[in-house]
Formats: structure tokens, C-alpha cells, sequence
């Protein structure tokens, strides 16, 4: 049983109302409840947080250090493009995280194209819609159930 935190960047809390032809039709709250569903089929807790703010999102990800959070699955939203301060967050508490974009940056607006975390992920997935928070928390499912996972870890983040 492993401990997953969810984390949404900016304007997030408007999924479902918010440009739907590119976030879609799903709430943030419609979301979060089905990968609390499947992350309790596959035995594990979910939690997940949004904030529009980048120093309390910031802090959620230092709380990582003392809570017992065991993977983070994190769509940072804008601050994918601009945040040197949340990258260096991410390495500071150095846990394992898949970056996840319901739309496909790389087909998007060129600004879009560079993020301050893929190089620092265990993977990305960019395009899927929610499906794609979905088979981040498989995979991490598999990531936390298989030993080797700590030597991928460790390449990834050049540890
Ligand atoms: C996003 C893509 C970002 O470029 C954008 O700023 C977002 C959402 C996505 O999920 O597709 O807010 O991260």
C-alpha cells in the first residue's frame, strides 16, 4: 500500500468549464474521485491538491519530505513552462513523479513546448485527456511494486 499525491497546477480547478474543446468535459472533482477509485483497486491511498498559487504549491511538495508520499503524479499547468522554483522543489524532495498534461503541448502553442520537469520525471504523458492522469497511476503501480524501481529512480534524477 503506497501513499499518491496528485498534484494540479493553475487553473485547474476550472476543468469542465475551462477551454473543454482542449481540457475536456470532466470536473477536477470528477477526476480526483475516480483515480481515488482505482488507486483503492489497486491498493494504494490517493490524495490529490490544486492550488492557482505557486509558493502553496510549493509547500505541499516540501510537506512530501515528512508525510509518507510515495509518488506524485503532477500536471503543473503553466508553471510547466515557467517554474524554476517548483522544479527545484521537486528536486529538493527528490520522490518519484510522472508529469501529466491532459492536452498535447508538443502540438500546441510553442511556449508550451519547453517544460522545467520532463527531464527530471520517471516519464511524461501529454495529450490523453484524464486517461492520462489514469495511466500515470498505473504505472505507478507498477513503478512502486517492482524493486529496480529506486535504479530507474536514481537515473532519472541523476541521484
Ligand atoms: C496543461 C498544459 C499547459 O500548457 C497549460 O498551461 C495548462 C494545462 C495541460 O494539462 O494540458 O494549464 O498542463
Amino acid at each position: 500500500m503506497a501513499e499518491i499525491l496528485v498534484l494540479h497546477g493553475p487553473n485547474l480547478n476550472l476543468l469542465g468549464t475551462r477551454e473543454p474543446h482542449l481540457y475536456g468535459s470532466t470536473t477536477l472533482s470528477q477526476l480526483n474521485e475516480s483515480l481515488k477509485v482505482l488507486s483503492a483497486e489497486l491498493g494504494h491511498t490517493l490524495s490529490a491538491f490544486q492550488s492557482n498559487n505557486e509558493s502553496t504549491l510549493i509547500d505541499k511538495i516540501h510537506d512530501c519530505r515528512q508525510d509518507r508520499t510515495d509518488f506524485i503524479i503532477l500536471n503543473p499547468a503553466a508553471f510547466t513552462h515557467t517554474s524554476i522554483a517548483l522544479r527545484d522543489a521537486m528536486l529538493a524532495i527528490n520522490k518519484p513523479f510522472v508529469e501529466v498534461h491532459l492536452s498535447n503541448i508538443y502540438r500546441r502553442e510553442s511556449f508550451r513546448h519547453h517544460s522545467y520537469f520532463s527531464d527530471i520525471a520517471v516519464g511524461v504523458i501529454s495529450g490523453l485527456g484524464t486517461e492520462g492522469y489514469a495511466s500515470a497511476l498505473r504505472f505507478a503501480h507498477h513503478f512502486l511494486s517492482h524493486a529496480s524501481n529506486s535504479a530507474v529512480h536514481c537515473e532519472t534524477t541523476h541521484c
